[in-house]
């Protein structure tokens, strides 16, 4: 039998959760009810994100990643990215609660903050390691590979000028482009050509990633490099729409609590706005510094390589 709409979706079990603590009972307000409510719809929100991500972290995480695969790797990510944006907008929903309405329920709250959301921190996990200023931060406690981890080793597989890290000659072609690469950027930008010197003077492993990451964002509109761009990008996009996330609920807060204390005990604003200091994908992020304009890039060799297949 075809169920309803309501047992489907287990409306009722939805709409009974809005009570407060699960024994109390007080009546709670209409602003708290708000409250909690726009609380609930985030977490909601997080699941959807935290499962799409996984998506995209599993079809990276392959050792091979098929190139018909990025396609759907990017689907998870726009659709992680859209989410994203609405919460952004959400933020306006919360704004609606009166500072000074929000004082007649705070105090029962107690210690209770969103520090706690523990699918907040398993979506940052997720994500991978955080840095701020080039330098990493926290401790990096998961079992399971994050989004930035496997991007990284998808990375480091790139193919560059046609060679792959398992070409008996890699390491020469990789060290050419570089260099060829270094001396263009030079001419171009004598003033800060050590900063894309120190870009590239890293052990192999790294280099040869970095080296990667530079080549697709370089030759971008050869077919092959096409999608592993477009990854690339949304990426970037869902990183500045974490960041924008983050600034808009510390606006959010402080027109609500100024500079209050927060009940978990943080400073409040100032821990808010620093947090939107956090990148995971620095890489990502500092590449663009450092790139040169399409005429001036080393010739690309074994264009033919870089063709859709077939052709
Ligand atoms: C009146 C509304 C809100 C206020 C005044 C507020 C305030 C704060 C403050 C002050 C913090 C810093 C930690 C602390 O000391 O408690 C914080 C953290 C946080 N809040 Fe809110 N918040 C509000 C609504 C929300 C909503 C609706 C969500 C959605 C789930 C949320 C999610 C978070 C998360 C995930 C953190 C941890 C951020 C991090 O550590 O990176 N907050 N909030």
């Amino acid at each position: 039998m075809s169920p309803t709409y309501g047992e489907y979706l287990r409306i009722d079990e939805l709409l009974s959760l809005q009570t407060g603590l699960k024994d109390d009972k007080r009546k709670i307000s209409n602003d708290e009810l708000h409250f909690i409510l726009v609380h609930q719809n985030f977490e909601l929100w997080f699941k959807l994100v935290i499962n799409e991500l996984k998506c995209t972290r599993d079809i990276l995480a392959s050792d091979y990643v098929e190139e018909t695969s990025l396609p759907q790797a990017v689907h998870h990510m726009t659709r992680v990215i859209e989410t994203f944006k609405l919460m952004s907008q959400q933020w306006k929903v919360m704004e609606t609660l009166e500072p000074q309405d929000f004082l007649n329920f705070r105090d029962e709250l107690g210690t209770a903050s969103g520090f706690e959301s523990f699918q907040m921190r398993e979506l940052e996990s997720l994500m991978g390691k955080k840095w701020i200023d080039g330098k990493p931060i926290g401790k990096d406690e998961s079992t399971e590979k994050s989004l930035y981890e496997v991007t990284c080793d998808w990375l480091q597989r790139t193919p560059i000028q046609g060679s792959t890290p398992d070409s008996s000659n890699d390491n020469e072609e990789v060290n050419t482009f570089i260099k060829q690469y270094l001396e263009a950027h030079k001419n171009l930008y004598p003033d800060t050509n050590q900063e894309a010197m120190d870009f590239f003077e890293q052990d192999s492993v790294l280099r040869r990633r970095r080296a990667g990451l530079i080549f697709i964002e370089s030759y971008r509109e050869l077919p092959l490099l096409s999608w592993p761009r477009k990854l690339i990008s949304t990426l970037i996009e869902l990183e500045e729409s974490m960041i924008l996330w983050r600034s808009s609920h510390a606006r959010m807060v402080e027109r609500i609590i100024g500079r209050r204390i927060g009940t978990g005990g943080s400073s409040g604003v100032d821990y808010l706005d620093m947090t939107t200091k956090y990148r995971v994908f620095i890489d990502l992020w500092s590449v663009r510094s450092i790139l040169i304009k399409k005429e001036a890039l080393p010739p690309l060799k074994n264009p033919e390589f870089y063709g859709f297949k077939g052709e």
